[in-house]
């Protein structure tokens, strides 16, 4: 399958995996550049930006099929060390970056500079035009369904994806709620030229997280994650546990004078333990609703030739016979 966004990375099929903190390593990034999707490594998740340039090379070993890196502005008491990171990128060789959270606007020349593609991670229209605007290559729109922060708008994909195709120029993947075939079929129908998956990622044997995390995505529905920090402006979707229970516990005692300090216990160096450690009462982490549509662990090379494979079958014989008059009683999956 060929579409804006496998020509714009150089990747064989338009799939990308979003930055994860904890999870995206290079594992991860090279089994799904291997597979022929786009894999990211999460540059904030190496502490310093001499650490990222050995995550790099650690890819590079790993495979010889394009790979990028995450870049996070958030807010935070200390800025890291931004063109630091983008040095590293450099270096690296690396052609693409995915962005998110802030406008990567005061970091674009240098990008652009080195040649590098960038993607923001955009949870509104109005944010992809800045993107746009601004020389981004490329917008991942993150709709209300995604794991992470789905911003303050709530619009599920379902609106936001055709939304984004009536106004942007530059293509787009849909992120958020993807997971499978259908998944892929939907986002192209709406507009998108590929998609972007988090959470389905995690469960997958190459993701180098602890089990029990693999286990809990696994278990888990579509009803089991919650927004936090909303009263912070800076909400995040995440899996439902006896540390997220308790952080809502304080939101709801606190209301809108809540600050980030009374729910420290539950935000501060949670990705390590839940990652690592396999503690996942731990309290908030990121989470997407489509954990209701995860049953299993395949390798990443399995789940990416399983979705192309039943999308393919999606188009030719599912929606083409529709055309061709076929009225089906039931749909069974193509793939098993
Ligand atoms: C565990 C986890 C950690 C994440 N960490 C980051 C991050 O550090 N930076 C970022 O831009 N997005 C992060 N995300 C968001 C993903 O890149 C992606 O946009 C999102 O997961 C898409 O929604 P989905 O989970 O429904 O596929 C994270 C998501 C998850 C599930």
């Amino acid at each position: 399958m060929k579409t804006a966004i496998t020509e714009l990375f150089g990747i064989q099929h338009p799939i990308i995996q979003g930055g994860m903190h904890y999870v995206g390593f290079a594992e991860l990034a090279a089994a799904v550049s291997n597979a022929g999707g786009l894999g990211i490594i999460t540059g904030l998740t190496q502490k310093t930006p001499e650490l990222l340039a050995k995550e790099i090379a650690r890819c590079r070993e790993m495979t010889d099929k394009p790979f990028g890196v995450n870049l996070t502005f958030l807010p935070s008491f200390t800025a890291p060390p931004y063109p630091e990171y983008i040095a590293a990128i450099r270096e690296g060789s690396l052609k693409v970056v995915e962005t998110a959270g802030r406008s990567p606007e005061q970091y674009m020349p240098a990008l652009k500079a080195a040649g590098i593609k960038v993607i923001h991670k955009c949870t509104s229209v109005r944010h992809s035009l800045k993107a746009e605007k601004i020389g981004c290559d490329a917008v991942s729109v993150d709709g209300f369904e995604c794991g992470g922060h789905p911003g303050e708008d709530d619009i599920p994909n379902m609106i936001l994806l055709p939304r984004a195709a009536d106004e942007l120029k530059v293509p787009f993947v849909a992120s958020g709620g993807m997971a499978d075939a259908r998944s892929l079929v939907a986002a192209l129908a709406m507009g998108a030229a590929g998609m972007n998956m988090g959470t389905r990622f995690i469960a997958t044997k190459e993701a180098p997280v602890h089990p029990n995390v693999k286990k809990a995505l696994i278990e888990a529905t579509e009803l089991d994650t919650r927004f936090v920090m909303r009263a912070l402006r800076n909400t995040e979707r995440v899996l439902k546990n006896k540390g997220v229970d308790e952080l809502l516990e304080i939101e709801r005692e606190k209301g809108k004078a809540l600050k980030i300090e009374d729910i420290h216990d539950q935000v501060a160096g949670v990705y390590p333990r839940v990652m690592v450690d396999g503690e996942m009462d731990a309290g908030a982490w990121s989470c997407g609703m489509v954990v209701g549509l995860i049953n299993d662990i395949p390798t990443v090379k399995e789940l990416i030739d399983r979705i192309m494979a039943e999308a393919e079958a999606i188009i030719r014989q599912r929606l083409t016979g529709f055309l061709d008059g076929a009225i089906e009683k039931t749909w069974a999956r193509a793939v098993a």
